[in-house]
């Protein structure tokens, strides 16, 4: 299985709770050192860098993963990041950022993916609970994950006659400092979140029950 955003904090956690699991995991990010610090803990798990900004990078991840791994289960997206302020505060070139990265990069990974899982598996990424509930002063955040979230509700009908699972995990505010590293603007007053690890149990559960049978 292939974990994009490996080097974040709930990447981080899936990708070791699926190997704790019994998965095979080729791991992809951003940082260098954190990614090489996972794949290190994880016994030497292959990994690879790649940007939001650069999409034909994020396209090539899965086909890279199905080589080293020799095959590919699915494919699970962590990628995103957060940026705040009244709609007339935020600067276009903030939400372009906001745009490409949860959007435009977590689809090409799927798009790129969608060829290369077997037939039984599943293709992943986490939107969160802002879809359908956009607090104020994050209309382009919450935009940019309900565009991706559409556009995984589409994939899951195109996908269903290969038995392709497509899961939208639409995580409720959780304590991984993720709201606290905006591109831009400053997080409204938010309740104390959720434990991560126990968020990304609940997640890779639901990856386990979509998991095709072992090879
Ligand atoms: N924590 C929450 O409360 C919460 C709630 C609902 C949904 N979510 C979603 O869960 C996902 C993971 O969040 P997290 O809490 O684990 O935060 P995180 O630790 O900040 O993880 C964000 C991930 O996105 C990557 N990323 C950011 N900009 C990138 C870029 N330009 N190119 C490539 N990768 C980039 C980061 O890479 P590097 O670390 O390598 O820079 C990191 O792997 C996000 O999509 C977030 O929207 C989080």
């Amino acid at each position: 299985m292939l974990v994009a955003g490996a080097s974040g904090v709930l990447g981080g956690l899936a990708a070791r709770e699926l190997k704790a699991r019994g998965a095979v995991v080729a791991l992809a990010g951003r940082n260098p050192d954190r990614l090489a610090g996972v794949a290190g803990e994880l016994g030497g798990a292959p990994f690879r860098r790649f940007d939001a900004y650069d999409l034909d990078s994020c396209g090539a991840l899965a086909a890279w993963a199905a080589r080293e791994l020799g095959g590919l289960d699915g494919v699970l997206v962590t990628v995103g990041v957060a940026g705040f302020g009244r709609v007339e505060e935020v600067p276009d070139a903030v939400v372009e950022h906001l745009f490409a990265v949860n959007v435009l990069c977590p689809a090409a990974v799927l798009r790129g993916a969608v060829a290369r899982v077997a037939d039984g598996g599943f293709l992943a990424a986490v939107t969160g609970a802002v879809v359908g509930q956009p607090m104020l002063g994050t209309a382009d955040y919450a935009a940019a994950k309900t565009a991706l979230s559409c556009w995984l509700g589409v994939v899951t009908r195109e996908v269903r006659a290969r038995r392709l699972r497509v899961f939208d995990f639409r995580l409720p505010h959780l304590e991984t400092g993720f709201s606290d590293r905006p591109v831009a603007g400053r997080p409204p007053a938010l309740p104390r979140g959720g434990d991560p690890a126990a968020a990304v149990r609940a997640l890779v559960d639901q990856l386990e029950g979509a998991a095709p049978p072992a090879r």
